[in-house]
This record gives C-alpha cells, structure tokens and sequence, in this order.
C-alpha cells in the first residue's frame, strides 16, 4: 500500500513509523505532522529523528496544523515527556522540513496520484485531515481508506472520563472525518488497551542488537512508566502501531461496521465517541470499529519488521 502517516510523534506514533519503514509492502508517499502531543515545531522535529534513526533520511516530511480547528490545543508531556520523544538519545535531524504545507501536500498527493490508491494512516489528532477534506472535497472518493487511532467506547476516556486523546484534541475535525463518507478503519483504546508491552516483549526488541532496537526499547521504557503507574499495568499500550499492523495483517484484528458521531457539543463529554456497537438506531454505519487483538501475534510482526531496519 501506498500511505500518508499524519502523525503527532510521540514515543507509539515513533514505533508506528518504524513499524511501517520496516515493512516492504508499505510505501510512505509522505510523513505529515501535526501538533498533539506536544507542539507541531516538536512533532515534526520527532518525525525526521525518527526517518534518520531508520536510516530513510530520503522519507518527506510536512509541518501541518499548528493547533485543533476551533479549540485551544491540550498536549500530553505528563505521557510523552517535555520532547514528546524522551527516552533515548537521538541526535538533532539534518535532513530538511518540506516547504510545503502538510494539508497542501495530502490534497495534491490525492489529487494527483490514481484514485483509489492512498490509503491515509492517522495517529494524532485528526485537524490536517479535516482540513484537506474541507479545502479540496474532491479528495474524499479518490482517498482508498483512512486507519485512525482513535476513540474508545467500552474502555471509556483515558484524558476525559469519556474522550480518547486524539479525538479529544480536535474533536471537530474528527466530526469532519467521520462525516466525509470515506471507508475508515477505527482502532480505539478498546482495542489498543490490549496491545501492551511488557517487561519480556521489550527485552526482545532491545536484544535485536540494532540501534533500532536500543532506541525503541528506551522508548518504550520511558512511556511505559506513565501507565504503570496510572493503571497498575505491567507495561503501556502501543496504540498507533495498531494502525500500520493492520495494514500488514488485519487478521490480527475482529471488529464490526458500525455508526459512529463524535460529542462537539457537551464540555462534559466532549470528544467522546458514541459508537453504535449494538445497532440500536438507524444511523448509517461509517467505521469498521476493532475490538480485539492477537497480541501475540502483534508483537511478533512488530519485533520481526524492527529487525529489519
Ligand atoms: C493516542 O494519544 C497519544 O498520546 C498517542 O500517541 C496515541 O495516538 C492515544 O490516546
Ligand atoms: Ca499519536
């Protein structure tokens, strides 16, 4: 598959890159960043350390949206750290920040590539995309599919009691999203709370020997901490490799086609999404929402395609 990866990186989002650079059968057209996390001038910053460290300093990388359509924008340095990357130390990047805009570079990508054939991985809060559907609506039939990290239902919120992070962030362009008509692929915490590392899993990718593999695992050692302590787990979620894991194997996901509308209005609830597990209403079904995982399996292709870089 070809792909965009919009991303807000972000130690899982880091891990999701590298996941898709060690894969063959994806092609990265380009890597567009987005602020979340932590600010944009960070993320993009992030984005080339992580192609440098993945030895693809060819990779092209766009700076987007500087902050959500309407809301002022919330980042989450208490999970991530003041970097938005810490744990390893990466050296500065000397590849070069396209000039050109993120939104820019998604609608002439989808404009001008064949209809059909880009597919749009989202593992931040989902402002460039709305935006590019907004300034160029022509995009959105020619868009193969968009796989998002995002949301949750019957695990709840993890910055709201009801909102995942991404959605909540920008919860309006999430509604644009949801709302364009485009096939989209959803993996909420319900799915990605399933997908954890432990102490074993990450010895395993460290052991790779690579410096990929050092870098990954201090990473990983870093961001595990957040939920260790917040939830008592044995390690932290990698939610945004579930993402690109599907485009690999999406054997290793069950879910169901459902509706799903994003709460824009209640400050209560905002960013929730209301899923339609059950089929209770009427309203057209827009995602294929994932609920489980073989993490096994997971873990094995994510371990196998590190190795390789
Ligand atoms: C999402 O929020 C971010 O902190 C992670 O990178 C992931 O994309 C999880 O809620
Ligand atoms: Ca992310």
């Amino acid at each position: 598959r070809r792909i965009i990866i919009d991303t807000d990186p972000g130690q899982d989002d880091a891990v999701a890159i590298l996941l898709a650079l060690g894969s063959a059968e994806i092609e990265v057209a380009g890597i567009t960043c987005v602020a979340g996390n932590v600010s944009l001038k960070l993320t993009e910053n992030n984005a080339r350390k992580i192609c440098e460290l993945a030895g693809r300093p060819d990779i092209r990388v766009f700076a987007g949206a500087i902050r959500p359509l309407t809301r002022q924008l919330v980042t989450a340095e208490e999970v991530h750290g003041q970097t938005g990357l810490d744990g390893p130390q990466l050296p500065e990047p000397i590849m070069k920040l396209q000039d050109r805009y993120a939104v820019d570079f998604i609608v002439e990508t989808l404009m001008g590539e064949e209809s059909g054939s880009i597919t749009l991985c989202a593992l931040g809060p989902l402002t460039n995309l709305a935006l590019a559907l907004i300034r160029e609506p022509r995009t959105a039939p020619r868009i193969r599919e968009i796989v998002l990290m995002g949301g949750g239902f019957f695990e709840g919120g993890n910055i709201t009691p009801a909102a995942e992070f991404n959605i909540y962030v920008d919860p309006h362009a999430a509604d644009v999203v949801l709302k364009s008509g485009v096939p989209i692929v959803m993996m909420p915490l319900d799915v990605t709370h399933k997908a954890m590392t432990t102490a074993k899993r990450t010895a395993e990718i460290r052991n790779l020997g690579t410096s990929v593999g050092r870098a990954v695992a201090d990473m990983l050692e870093f961001y595990e901490r957040f939920d260790e302590e917040k939830y008592g787990s044995d390690g932290g979620p990698l939610h945004d490799p579930c993402v690109i894991a599907y485009l690999l194997k999406p054997e290793l996901f069950r879910g169901r086609n459902c509706n799903v509308v994003v709460e824009t209005a209640s400050e209560l609830t905002m960013g929730m999404t209301v899923i339609d597990w059950w089929g209770v209403t009427k309203r057209p079904k827009n995602a294929t929402v994932m609920r489980d995982i073989d993490h096994d399996g997971f873990f094995a292709l994510l371990t196998e395609r590190l190795a390789r870089l």
